[in-house]
């Protein structure tokens, strides 16, 4: 619900359990930010915004006026007048001019949540969500923004967009323009974020803030492995279970920054946008720039709520299409099965030892095209090597559908190899700077998207590609960060556009595709996992989530995840074992177990690998169609953190009657001499009894216990010797 309030000038926006406000203050209606936190009954806490105490608002106190601008609570920044707090707007003039401040101008309320034009973005209904329209100017500059906000009736999300339109009669360059800014008092928070590197994507890091400026952010043109567009402002004392927490992500797959700044007067700025660096868009008069969505979740009761709050969220009003909720095909993935070495043959000797086993699709990854037979040419040259492909793509396609298998293929579609027919054709569609050589990555240049023509002949290609045979599903990979940013087809003055319009031409393309092929299973992937992000998600339901398989280093890996994702969204598979990133061996079992928790697949040479593990399959395929629908939709809980107790790693997924749950436990580390663990379960219905059964382990007795009990005094883990291990518990509730 959202109501304005004329007379205190205070927009009072609620989602069932948080309120959110602003005000418009003073003669020249300053838009400030009031409170955001636990509802509240009344629109009546302006005081917040502090204007009643030195230095007072401009119209009362003008000589202070710099002052008033350095301490008021903005609810939108802008920068160069006197508040030396970062701004979330940098603008500069046709005459070189920056200088730039908001003012109220006109609201709109309106039920529903429109569309971002060429952005993902959340979406609702009239019933689900209504949206404010905040209308601001600056008429000096020459400009009108609008702040868009969206409440969601269902979920404590608020999300936020901005719109900048160039009311003036000569062009503007924007050279910052953040989507969401918090402006409030602090209270000793710490950072939550998600870093990473290659194969150790999004590891959750919390730390305190201090005074000045920390960030976390990516300028390497995608989400990226190190950095992830998501921040939480937490309380000291936050826990799993209690304690408030700002968050906010990102709905966008490129450049990002998300920053806390802690001013003098102990106020905290949260921000997040499209990272500033080397961005300037251009603006002529009459154009407008739409920035990308921020999602918003405050809750008071610590992260297993905030995570259920996103799940929900992405898994309702984000993810899409025919699969999204639904199961999704067990794929065998050649990749860690063969690498660039295979061909019709093999694949179809993978294909039919699958299909005796259960798997239901073979993914033919990287290497099928051009004269790819290593990672070093043929990018851009979407056409089948048939000395590879005997009889074609079409034959191999029909033939592994005759096994009962459906049949997907990878792309890279952004990228050039110089050794490749379409660079020696066309040399200049990969991003460069004339002159200067350009700068190899996996021995490839990134294809200058900015271009719409490269953008049609690279689309066009791929397309041909799923047109000529019955293919169900893509892996969208992209295996390097953008770098050498020129574009030949962009004027002097627009270069710094090119990073955001890369962006806008992958959602483009992928739009396309999953218009033009609505049955398409589409997973995105970027070297592993480095643009797993609530943009992406908006196009393909799962996104590879890293090139680490091995399933110990998995368990910090999907944690950080689930921080924010629903499992469903997180690509997941048994590999063989030396693991291949990691050369660590874990059971079969064990990586059986924790790819369950994700979208569940197999990345190893069935024909190979040791018969007992082969044997494991068709158990290990029951269990996925068992439980799938409630790994899925069901909601997720953090039990224990290996990541941070270094010996076991614990998790739970409970349906939304809390009649069935499910709990896996992984021993990464045995402890000589020790007794059994106990962990509290959760999510579990109090009243309800359950009968609690170890699937993997014959020897423990089932037994009933209620909900009650299993959640405050626990269930005992018998103590088992070993590493590696894993145990699924499987809980449902019985009559009374
Ligand atoms: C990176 C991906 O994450 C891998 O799974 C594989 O598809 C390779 N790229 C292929 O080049």
């Amino acid at each position: 619900m959202i109501i304005y309030n004329e007379r205190e000038r205070v927009f009072k926006l609620d989602t069932p359990n948080t309120t959110y406000m602003i005000g418009i203050v003073d003669e020249e209606n300053f838009v400030g930010h009031i409170y955001y936190g636990r509802r509240l009954r009344e629109a009546d806490a302006s005081c917040l915004m502090r204007t009643e105490e030195p230095p007072f608002v401009p119209s009362k106190n003008n000589r202070e006026r710099c002052s008033f601008y350095d301490c008021f609570p903005f609810e939108y920044p802008a920068n160069g007048l006197g508040d030396y707090r970062e701004g979330c707007l940098g603008v500069r003039t046709a005459a070189g001019h920056v200088g730039c401040l908001l003012s109220y101008r006109s609201h709109e309320i309106i039920k529903g949540k429109p569309a971002l034009e060429g952005l993902p973005a959340t979406f609702g209904t009239e019933e689900a969500c209504t949206t404010l329209k905040l209308v601001c100017e600056d008429n000096y500059a020459g400009m009108q923004v609008e702040l868009l906000y969206t409440v969601f009736h269902d979920t404590d999300v608020i999300t936020r967009s901005v719109k900048v339109i160039n009311t003036g009669s000569d062009a503007l360059f924007l050279t910052k323009v953040y989507s969401a800014c918090i402006d409030m008092d602090n209270r000793d928070f710490d950072m939550v974020s998600l870093h990473g590197s290659w194969a150790r994507e999004r590891h959750i890091q919390r730390k305190p803030i201090g005074y000045g400026i920390q960030n976390v952010s990516s300028f390497r043109g995608e989400s990226s492995h190190q950095d992830h567009p998501f921040l939480a402002l937490v309380d000291k004392n936050t826990t799993q279970e209690n304690g408030e927490i700002y968050a906010m992500n990102f709905v966008y797959s490129g450049n990002f920054r998300a920053q806390a700044e802690v001013s003098q007067f102990d106020s905290v700025r949260m921000t997040m946008g499209i990272h500033p660096e080397n961005f300037c868009w251009k603006l002529e008069s009459g154009e407008s720039f739409q920035a990308p969505e921020v999602v918003m979740v405050y809750t008071d009761k610590g992260f297993d709520a905030m995570t259920g709050i996103f799940h929900r969220l992405y898994r309702k009003h984000l993810i899409r299409g025919e699969y999204r909720n639904k199961k999704r095909p067990i794929l065998i993935n050649n990749w860690e099965a063969t690498y660039f070495a295979f061909d019709t043959e093999k694949l179809l000797s993978i294909a039919k030892e699958a299909s005796k086993l259960g798997i239901e699709m073979l993914v033919m990854d990287d290497g099928w095209f051009g004269k790819r037979n290593f990672d070093d040419c043929a990018l851009g040259d979407w056409t089948v090597n048939e000395d590879k492909l005997k009889g074609g793509l079409k034959y191999l396609v029909d033939e592994v559908n005759k096994l009962g298998l459906k049949f997907g293929i990878w792309f890279e579609p952004e990228m050039i190899s110089p050794d490749s027919d379409l660079y020696r054709a066309h040399p200049d569609w990969a991003l460069a700077i004339p002159g200067r050589p350009g700068t190899e990555s996996r021995q490839q240049f990134v294809l200058d998207l900015s271009r719409q023509e490269i953008v049609d002949a690279i689309y066009g290609q791929v397309a041909a590609v799923l047109r000529s045979a019955n293919i169900e599903y893509v892996k969208w990979d992209m295996n390097r960060q953008l770098s050498d940013i020129g574009s030949c087809g962009l004027p002097a003055d627009r270069q710094g556009e090119i990073y955001h319009r890369y962006v806008l031409a992958v959602y483009q393309m992928q739009d396309r595709l999953t218009k033009e092929f609505p049955h398409l299973l589409l997973e995105n992937c970027s070297g592993g996992g480095a643009r797993f992000d609530p943009g992406m998600l908006y196009y393909s339901p799962q996104i590879w989530c890293s090139d680490d398989t091995d399933a110990i280093e998995r368990l910090a890996i999907q944690e950080g995840t689930a921080l924010i994702y629903p499992l469903s969204t997180m690509g997941a598979h048994v590999s063989d074992c030396p693991n291949h990133a990691l050369g660590r061996v874990t059971p079969f079992e064990t990586r059986g177990i924790v790819a369950l928790a994700g979208t569940f697949g197999y990345e190893l040479d069935v024909t190979k690998i040791p018969q007992e593990d082969r044997e494991m399959i068709p158990d290990q395929v029951a269990m996925y169609h068992k439980y799938n629908d409630l790994v899925r939709e069901g909601d997720y809980y953090r039990i224990a953190s290996y990541a941070q107790n270094h010996r076991y790693d614990c998790w739970q997924v409970v349906d939304a009657e809390r009649d069935e749950a499910l709990v896996t436990f992984v021993q990464v580390l045995n402890r000589v001499n020790f007794k059994s663990m106990r962990i509290l379960l959760k999510g579990l219905d109090e009243n309800k009894h359950y009968n609690v059964v170890f699937v993997n382990d014959e020897g423990i007795e089932p037994k009933v216990y209620s909900g009650d009990t299993l959640m405050k005094a626990g269930l005992l883990i018998p103590y088992w010797k070993g590493d590696f291990k894993a145990r699924l518990i499987d809980l449902r509730a019985v009559q009374d």
